[in-house]
């Protein structure tokens, strides 16, 4: 995702510096080229050598001095820097940095270089709870944000004075996705997306149910592609185990029946609609109110659930709708067959009896089929289904194909 992106990073003097090395690891893991300009303060929370390190790797080294501390070591180091870097991020980022940005002050390195800087720029603040609910502070962060300046957090909790309250920098995986979201394409903006994931749960009594194995996976990573890309979403998520992703709106259901209402109440508002859920099918004709005793034996009367994707796709005024196919076996005939009685746009072949493939484990390997082509996609990460899903959407959507 950030293959050959240039990244500036500035570091100021907070006790979130050190963890600076893994935020440099994972851009560069992701294939961005990291730069580093380091405060006086910084350097008394990490040092330059370890950051130099983090920057480096044995399979790839980082080309020339990749760490800058002082202005008058290269001239015009403030100038050149901001100039080779596609993203400016600041983190972390103390109420020192921001208010010197947010009132013109270049009297360092980095408050110079974000000066000359042009670009996209994210900080992530960290700082005392009194130092970010100060006005003076919330006016300097109010004023950046009003030119377009992003920014990651801060988080609640215990800081590192032993108080608690906001002003925790965002985890490292927050800050990585808005510079994600910073560098990707805004291709689906204005985009109105409705996803479903994970299963439902249908009850047989207060302590029993009949559900399946999805992790919700496959469905978080659609909601955070169409974020990253633009849309605004909603993601109506059956009980799984996983943190939504930043940012989507979620909806928590239980059943089939709570899912399809959910579904048909935000719809109308959606453009497009993914149905990456693994409804149960079935559910116990009768749910008894109290826990069946063993003694008394169990057999199930089984009812079949609404189908959700079915009346999405009667609608007069339907969105742009894809589904799955969950099938056994290289089942594309009945995934072809899906699409058309489901009157649906795309229906993506899921074949979830493959090594790697379908519920619960972070890959997925599918085939997405629609009115005109089907594009088989080798075994990959579920953020890349999602991401060749919404290439696919968009071919159809606005280039008819
Ligand atoms: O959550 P993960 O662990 O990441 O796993 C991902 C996944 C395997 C769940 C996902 O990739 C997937 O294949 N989802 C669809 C599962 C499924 O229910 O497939 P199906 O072939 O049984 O149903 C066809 C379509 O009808 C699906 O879009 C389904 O959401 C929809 N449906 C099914 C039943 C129902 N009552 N209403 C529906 O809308």
């Amino acid at each position: 995702m950030l293959k050959d992106r240039s990244i500036l990073l500035g570091i100021t003097g907070s006790v979130a510096a050190y963890k600076s090395i893994e935020l440099i690891k994972g851009l560069r893991h992701e294939g961005a080229s990291v730069k580093v300009v380091m405060t006086e303060a910084s350097k008394r929370f990490i040092t330059p050598l370890s950051i130099e390190l983090a920057t480096e790797s044995p399979i790839e080294p980082a080309s020339g001095n990749s760490v800058y501390c002082d202005m008058f070591d290269s001239p015009l180091s403030h100038v050149s820097l901001p100039a080779d870097a596609d993203l400016f991020v600041v983190a972390p980022a103390t109420a020192n940095i921001i208010g010197k940005y947010a009132n013109g002050i270049a009297d360092d390195l980095l408050s110079t270089a974000l000066l000359a800087f042009n670009g996209k720029v994210i900080i992530a603040p960290a700082m005392n709870w009194r130092m970010y609910e100060n006005p003076v502070f919330q006016k300097n962060l109010q004023y950046l944000v009003s030119i377009g300046v992003k920014t990651v957090g801060p988080e609640r909790g215990s800081l590192a004075c032993g108080e608690e309250g906001i002003g925790r920098m965002a985890d490292i995986e927050k800050i990585m996705e808005a510079i994600r979201t910073a560098l990707s394409k805004q291709d689906i903006a204005g985009e109105k997306v409705l996803v479903t994931a994970g299963p439902t749960r249908e009850d047989i009594d207060p302590v029993r149910y009949i559900s399946n194995r999805s992790s919700g996976k496959m469905g978080y990573a659609i909601a955070k592609i169409a974020k990253r890309r633009g849309a605004d979403v909603t993601l109506i998520s059956g009980p799984v185990a996983i943190k939504p992703p930043d940012g989507v709106d979620v909806i928590n259901v239980e059943t089939a029946n709570e899912m399809h209402a959910a579904v048909m109440d935000n719809i109308s508002r959606s453009s497009i609609f993914v149905m990456s859920a693994a409804v149960a099918d079935f559910m116990p004709a009768e749910s008894k109110g109290r826990k069946i005793e063993k003694k008394e034996g169990l057999s199930l009367d089984l009812i079949k659930t609404g189908d959700i994707l079915e009346d999405a796709g009667r609608l007069r005024n339907k969105p742009f709708i894809v589904g799955f196919a969950a099938e056994t076996g290289q089942r594309l005939d009945r995934a072809r067959k899906k699409l058309v009685d489901k009157n649906i746009d795309v229906i993506v072949f899921n074949d979830v009896s493959k090594k790697g493939s379908g519920f619960d484990v972070d890959t997925n390997e599918v085939v997405i089929i629609d009115k005109k082509a089907e594009k088989r996609l080798p075994l990959m990460s579920k953020d890349d289904v999602a991401i060749a899903l919404f290439d696919r959407i968009i071919e159809l959507k606005y280039n008819n194909g």
